[in-house]
């Protein structure tokens, strides 16, 4: 047996993390119990829901929830767990329906989780307290957050610092144009670790560099908490147009928001660095804005342009296997084959997911050698990686000092 505690506190400083992290169902239930069941996790956009009773089913970890509009436009979340037997009640991952009804004996809940109808249960039953469980829901400037923990952490500090860099890009007016789903077979903090460097860039993404800058201070954060003149610059042009954008790091790591620029040339995220969108998501009047970075461990990163926006979803679903969700959201009039292409507004992220899908299941492979060792960090390049592990491995410190696991 070891201690959880003694494999975190052997940790070189600045070097990638011991095999078990990465491979151990162990660690993975940790991860699980500690971080996904304890914290804000972002599910959806809002605009996802455009009807009443369209949902969609999520799965975190062990958990079964669904998030509904209801009749009256407000949206909920609920454990997709029958109240009768368990059954699970919506199996598709959406679509629309008039009230949920279990396909077991057909108990049938409102929208807003009621219990309606159950046949044959006795005089004594008592349907108003068979009601649906409700999962904590927060609809941050449009973009959905959940929490399955009973009592969840506060959401108001992350909310108040990124509101106003989102307000900006008016998500209530979005809709969804495109989402993909890629599993990669790695563990997830292999794929935020991808995710919080362009030290691999210049070698496994070509559609994208042309487009994001390969400028360590862009992806990653400084040692000291320096920003460049030039970045500065940048982040004062944007506010002055009223588009915040400074540098701002919160929760003892746990987000960061930052409006960065593009290539030189770019606006967007397109093969010639041109505008996706005609008709643009958001009042952001510089054109050269760049693109709002927007991370919340351990669930999301995002990007909002000044024409469109970008949402990433991470949801583990097992040690060595991890979904990796992606919305585009242009404005809920722009039109198809006239204010966009849709090849155009996706072919970069979607290169580039496929990219990191095959970089990040070569690291994993990698890490599954008995030869494998934990390596360095490029101090400068890979300082975001640095940065998501120092705060992986501080949480995970606190969280799990009663602990012990099986060593591998
Ligand atoms: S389990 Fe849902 S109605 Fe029986
Ligand atoms: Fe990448």
């Amino acid at each position: 047996m070891i201690n959880i505690q003694e494999l975190l506190s052997r940790r070189i400083p600045g070097h990638a993390l011991e095999q078990p992290f990465y491979v151990s169902p162990d660690v993975f239930q940790l991860d699980l119990e500690q971080i996904f069941y304890k914290e804000w996790l972002y599910a959806i956009p809002a605009c996802q829901l455009t009807k009443t009773g369209s949902y969609v089913a999520l799965r975190i970890g062990a958990y079964e929830i669904i998030i509904v509009r209801g009749r009256d436009g407000e949206i909920r979340a609920f454990h997709n767990t029958c109240r009768h037997r368990g059954s699970m009640i919506c199996k598709a991952r959406e679509g629309q329906v008039a009230k949920l009804v279990c396909p077991y004996h057909q108990w049938t809940y409102d929208l807003d989780g009621k219990l309606m109808w159950a046949s044959n249960m006795g005089a004594d039953f008592d349907p108003t307290s068979n009601g649906l469980k409700s999962v904590h829901l927060r609809n941050l400037s449009g973009l959905l957050y959940v929490c399955v923990a009973q009592e969840p952490p506060a959401f108001e500090p992350f909310a108040r610092d990124a509101a106003p860099y989102l307000d900006v890009h008016d998500l209530s007016d979005a809709k969804v144009a495109y989402t993909s789903t890629v599993v990669e077979k790695g563990n997830w903090k292999l794929v935020w670790e991808n995710n919080r460097e362009c030290y691999h860039c210049s070698a496994n993404h070509p559609a994208l560099c042309r487009s994001f800058p390969l400028d360590p201070e862009i992806a990653g954060v400084s040692a000291d908490g320096s920003i460049s003149a030039r970045l500065q610059g940048h982040f004062d042009r944007c506010a002055a147009t009223g588009a915040p954008a400074q540098f701002l790091i919160g929760g003892d790591g746990q987000f960061r928001l930052a409006r960065m620029p593009l290539e030189e040339t770019a606006v967007s995220f397109t093969m010639d660095g041109k505008t996706a969108v005609s008709k643009p998501l958001g009042h952001v009047s510089l054109p050269d804005a760049g693109s709002l970075l927007v991370f919340h461990y351990p669930s999301t990163w995002n990007h909002f342009l000044p024409d469109h926006s970008l949402t990433f979803r991470v949801m583990p679903i097992g040690p060595t296997e991890t979904e990796v969700t992606t919305t585009w959201l242009v404005h809920k009039d722009a039109i198809e084959g006239v204010d966009y292409d849709l090849k155009r507004l996706t072919e970069v992220w979607t290169a580039t997911n496929n990219e990191d899908r095959e970089v990040v299941e070569a690291n994993q492979n990698g890490i599954r050698s008995p030869a494998y060792a934990p390596g360095p960090y490029a101090p400068e390049w890979e300082s975001g990686v640095i940065q998501f592990i120092d705060w992986y491995t501080t949480w995970m410190e606190q969280a799990v000092a009663p602990h012990r696991i099986a060593a591998e």
